[in-house]
């Protein structure tokens, strides 16, 4: 599902927060977002997520006018919001049961869950699983959805490294299957470069973008990607751009 953010501008009261945001992500891509804290990246997101609509300009999705949150699109935040209450089967397969109560595929939620390294803890409750379990669990909720549209908000931001490439390795593998469009907003340079088919890098005060970049990596990626001059390229001019 495409998605085209034209002309963008959104303002909290006086604020101007985001000013002349353009950007077109084609079916099926993968596009991180990095950015100086306050630039504005989840208010980007939330308005392609459909919770706040942009003071000026437009976002199409499928050449349609965005007018609220949708199905066709699943957004994962930082804190991973599981639902303390109920178990970790039942927390991933929440989405499914909002969208038809009747019919739940637990096959595909329990494959999820299998890919997930979550195997065995079916039965847990949310306090019983360590922090990078919790939000493998809500990656689990967002992914057995299949959705078109993946939108992440710096979603490994409070792993440890171990967990976080685990977690990235997870995401790719499960993104080259299910072929949903991405907008992934990182703070984590050598993250962006390494999951994106394209880089954005977003200026302050207003929220703009400055670097527009395509990852001239191949896929599979690898972690030790990250040493080849390409790569070293790439992070030189988004570090350039974030130093300010
Ligand atoms: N609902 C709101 N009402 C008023 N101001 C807001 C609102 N949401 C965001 N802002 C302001 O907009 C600016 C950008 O916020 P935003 O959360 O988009 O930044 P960010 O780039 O996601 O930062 P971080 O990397 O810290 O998450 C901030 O100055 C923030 O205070
Ligand atoms: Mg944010």
């Amino acid at each position: 599902m495409p998605i085209r953010i034209e002309h963008v501008g959104r303002d909290f009261g006086p604020l101007r927060v985001l000013d002349d945001v353009s950007l077109a992500i084609e079916d099926g891509t993968f596009v991180t977002v990095l950015g100086a804290s306050g630039c504005g990246k989840t208010t980007l997101l939330n308005m392609v997520a459909g919770l706040s609509p942009p003071s000026r300009g437009r976002i199409l999705l499928d050449g349609k006018p965005i007018a609220g949150p949708g199905p066709d699109r699943v957004v994962v935040f930082q804190q991973p919001g599981l639902y303390p209450w109920l178990t970790l089967r039942d927390n991933v397969a929440f989405g499914l049961r909002m969208r038809s109560a009747r019919q739940i595929e637990w096959p595909r939620v329990d494959e999820v869950i299998a890919v997930m390294g979550l195997r065995g803890f079916e039965s847990h409750r949310p306090y019983e699983l360590s922090g990078g379990m919790q939000q493998r669990v809500a990656l689990a909720r967002a992914l057995v959805m299949q959705p078109r549209v993946l939108l992440m908000d710096e979603p490994f931001a409070a792993l440890d490294a171990q967990t976080r490439h685990n977690m990235q390795r997870f995401l790719l593998e499960l993104w080259e299957k299910i072929q949903a469009t991405v907008l992934f907003i990182t703070h984590d340079i050598d993250e962006a470069i390494l999951l994106g088919d394209r880089v954005v890098v977003m200026g302050a005060r207003p929220g703009r973008i400055v670097l527009e970049q395509s990852v001239p990596l191949s896929r599979p990626r690898q972690w030790e990607m990250s040493l080849e001059p390409a790569f070293i390229d790439l992070k030189r001019q988004a570090l350039h751009i974030l130093a300010g």
